[in-house]
């Protein structure tokens, strides 16, 4: 992808990976995507906001020195370290050895840790300036968004904003602008996946962030992947931002209860367990089941993010909790989990951690722990049911 002119003096510099297929590993992404990189030329220094995966080094300075020729560069902007951003920092700054950086606080200890150098990066707090001369950048501090270290830039004589990873996507549009992306279901598609991937985690951040962007002027999100918000298409983004992170009004508590079963024996302490919780809330409550290998990982962890509290059901297999109750938990969002009321339950034929070594995980997660679980060995006998279903009245309780 060549350089591209945005307004008359802020560039598009950045790289297209049209075959990307993961991203951060844990996401599949569709439609490539792409690491945005920009220029901005004011009248004495000239500034780079963001750099681009090392991979594309070559590439990205063909396309700085399509803008800038020989001029050089004064400024290096970095608000979000994570690599596919700060990747081909090292060299940028081997050809632009003067170039001074600026990164938040936690930004510059990042950096430092991973070039391995010292990089002489100035921190910059929220609210700071400096100027380009008849242009200038504000930086806003915009914590978890999504890492400690992000912050967005703003110029308000262009009326751009540079929002890094927030407001992105993983997709890869070649004529980089919102207004002329060619596919626009799957992009409408990457857009939400990115958010639910990355941001679905910060939900309060992501209001605070938005609120930062509310009273500015802005004709331009700058951001670091995917097309280049223009017109109308940012109101769009910043309203499904919005309606996805605001907190839900709910009128009644929601449980989930999920369960491997192998034999039926850890289902049946499931349906015992929610009769107990429905008994003793009545009307009051949504309780939702979900069986491994049934219903979806991605459906289940939805809940589990959502709901007011959960249990999960599993039978011990090699001394283990089987893999699938483990990716569930590796799906669970720290933030929103944090002290949610949450317990484990299983079937065991002779020896039974599974439910001791969810729990373990589930107290490490933070979560409000309710007693030890409930464990039965193989087959659960009427009185072991019945104290299933008052497992589940107790549990309902705490909630
Ligand atoms: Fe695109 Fe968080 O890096």
């Amino acid at each position: 992808m060549s350089s591209l002119k945005l307004t008359d003096k802020v560039y598009s510099v950045g790289v297209l990976n049209p075959n990307a297929r993961v991203a951060d590993v844990i996401m599949n992404i569709k439609y490539g995507t792409s690491y945005n990189s920009y220029i901005v030329k004011g009248s004495e220094k000239n500034a780079i906001v963001e750099t681009v995966h090392h991979n594309y080094f070559d590439e990205y300075m063909e396309n700085i020195k399509s803008v800038i020729g020989d001029e050089k560069i004064d400024y290096i902007i970095i608000n979000h370290t994570e690599p596919d951003h700060s990747g081909a920092l090292r060299r940028i700054k081997q050809v632009y050895p003067e170039a001074q950086i600026f990164a938040t606080s936690a930004g510059a200890t990042y950096l430092k840790n991973i070039a391995n150098e010292d990089l002489n990066v100035k921190v910059v707090k929220n609210g700071e300036s400096i100027s380009l001369g008849d242009l200038s950048f504000e930086f806003i501090s915009a914590p978890f968004l999504h890492w400690p270290d992000t912050m967005f830039t703003y110029c308000k004589e262009e009326k751009v904003a540079f929002t890094c990873d927030f407001l992105g996507a993983h997709f890869c549009e070649p004529r980089m602008l919102s207004n002329l992306i060619g596919y626009q279901e799957a992009y409408d598609y990457s857009f939400e996946y990115y958010y639910r991937c990355i941001f679905g985690p910060f939900k309060s951040f992501v209001q605070q962030g938005l609120a930062k962007l509310q009273p500015l002027q802005i004709d331009v999100i700058c951001n670091s992947h995917g097309p280049i918000l223009m017109g109308k298409d940012i109101e769009i983004a910043i309203e499904k931002y919005n309606k996805w992170s605001l907190p839900v009004e709910k009128s009644k508590k929601e449980v989930a209860v999920v369960y491997a079963t192998a034999y039926g024996c850890t289902k049946a302490v499931a349906m015992d367990i929610q009769k107990g919780i429905q008994d003793e809330l009545g009307d009051k409550v949504d309780i939702s089941m979900y069986e491994i290998n049934v219903n979806s990982p991605e459906e289940i962890a939805d809940k589990l993010n959502s709901c007011d509290g959960f249990l999960l059901g599993s039978p011990t297999i090699n001394r283990e909790a089987v893999p699938q109750i483990w990716d569930l938990i590796s799906r669970l969002d720290a933030i929103n989990t944090k002290s949610k009321t949450v317990s484990a339950f299983g079937s065991y034929g002779w020896s039974g951690e599974a439910v001791a070594n969810i729990l373990e995980r589930l107290k490490a997660l933070k979560c409000k722990v309710f007693q030890e679980g409930l464990r039965v060995c193989f087959v659960p006998s009427e009185e072991e049911l019945k104290s299933a279903y008052e497992f589940g009245r107790e549990f309902a309780k705490q909630l």
